[in-house]
């Protein structure tokens, strides 16, 4: 079959690297005489028809430019699979959606569909190539790093980059009041953009999904240890779906129990969902109520405040930095390649420094941080040896 037209479309959040990857694909196209059109705002725009034409002479630098030109959206077309019981009826499901969908993109015109995003595009994705044979590559995208098959999806070293440079700039403002501030940063139930971040930026404490806390031993014992060895102010980077360990929610908790936690918007696997918490409010709250703390403050005459800022949004926002432009580049001219080649049901990915080519299904899985890595051991050793090394 001959290639003359290609569609593309981003999926889910936006992050940075979402035009890079569009100007890779336009500039490969382009040379080897195929049509490239957008498809607007991810899923809803092949269920709606919505295409804009991508010309790449009206896009000169696209590639250095935040968010993405062709709109996004979290519409996910087997969404409503999660309320089927039995086994037979999913697959009856995922059938009928995917036909639905190759059906939709012959009406787009296009011969081969690049999809870019996260665990839940590329699981589309994959459905899509499986049950309807749909000419389909994906690319790997999210801020948060979490998807298997890749080392890096692209977006995260200039979320990482945002949330370390806006932690090296509240370490002005919390020296000058002798502040705690505790710093919310986005990830969902992975702990990458906090850990990279924090250990980046020298964050204080860093508290992430992958390791529950207990709020005694790692938040409260810390910050008397600090005090006394001398720090008059504390940074504490904490992934917004950082949930402490059973026992210490239990024993130290007077703001939440378990059932606030019960008593969150569910996911559509019916698991709470974490950021709605605002964990870095609750340990606010709960740090004013400990008189301990306070006491170990005013003894080393440090005034005693504590402050959240969530980050949310801001890590998302703006340019691409240097690496996810690079990288965004790489994974379009890729992924037009496998089009070209005709190899289709796989994922664009980075393995050492080279872009190969994955099965679907392996950028449909999630990844985190692993309990043996040793960004763990360095964050352990990060926190504590500072306090260890100026203790009287
Ligand atoms: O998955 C990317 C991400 O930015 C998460 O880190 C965050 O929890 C979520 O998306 C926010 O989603 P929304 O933009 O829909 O509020």
């Amino acid at each position: 079959m001959v290639i003359k037209k290609v569609g593309v479309l981003t999926g889910g959040g936006d992050c940075p690297g979402l035009n890079s990857v569009l100007y890779g694909i336009m500039l490969k196209a382009f040379d080897a005489g195929i049509e490239v059109v957008g498809i607007e705002r991810g899923w809803k725009g092949v269920l709606e028809n919505l295409t804009i034409p991508l010309n790449i002479a009206e896009h000169d630098d696209l590639h250095t430019i935040g968010g993405t030109y062709i709109y996004t959206s979290r519409t996910n077309p087997f969404k409503a699979i999660h309320k089927l019981k039995s086994e037979e009826e999913k697959e009856e499901f995922r059938k009928n959606i995917a036909q639905e969908l190759a059906t939709k993109v012959k009406e787009l015109g296009i011969d081969a569909l690049i999809t870019i995003g996260g665990d839940d595009t590329n699981g589309v994705s994959d459905v899509m190539y499986k049950y309807a044979k749909v000419n389909v590559v994906g690319c790997p995208k999210t801020i948060d790093n979490d998807l298997a098959g890749t080392e890096y999806t692209f977006g995260f070293w200039s979320g990482a980059q945002l949330a370390s440079n806006a932690m090296d700039n509240l370490t002005t403002t919390a020296r000058s009041h002798q502040r705690v501030f505790i710093v919310e940063i986005m990830g969902r139930d992975a702990g990458f953009l906090t850990m990279y971040s924090g250990l980046s930026t020298g964050a204080d404490i860093i508290l992430i999904p992958e390791t529950p806390f207990d709020f005694k031993k790692d938040v409260v014992n810390v910050l008397k240890k600090r005090v006394n060895a001398g720090y008059k102010y504390h940074i504490i980077a904490c992934s917004e779906g950082a949930y402490p360990r059973d026992e210490s929610l239990k024993r130290d908790f007077k703001t939440i129990t378990q059932e606030t936690i019960d008593n969150l918007p569910k996911d559509v696997f019916g698991n709470p969902v974490l950021p709605a918490l605002n964990i870095a409010q609750v340990l606010v709250k709960e740090l004013n109520l400990r008189e301990d703390i306070k006491e170990e403050f005013s003894k080393n005459g440090v005034v005693y405040e504590c402050r959240s800022v969530v980050l949310g949004h801001t890590m998302r926002a703006g340019t691409p930095n240097a690496f996810d432009r690079i990288l965004g580049l790489r994974y379009g001219l890729a992924a037009m390649n496998l089009v070209i080649n005709e190899d289709f049901g796989k994922m664009v990915a980075l393995k050492g420094n080279k872009i190969v080519p994955v099965p679907l299904t392996e950028g449909a899985q999630k990844k985190y941080i692993e309990k043996d890595s040793d960004l763990i051991e360095l964050r352990n050793l990060m926190v504590k040896i500072r306090y260890k090394s100026k203790e009287k």
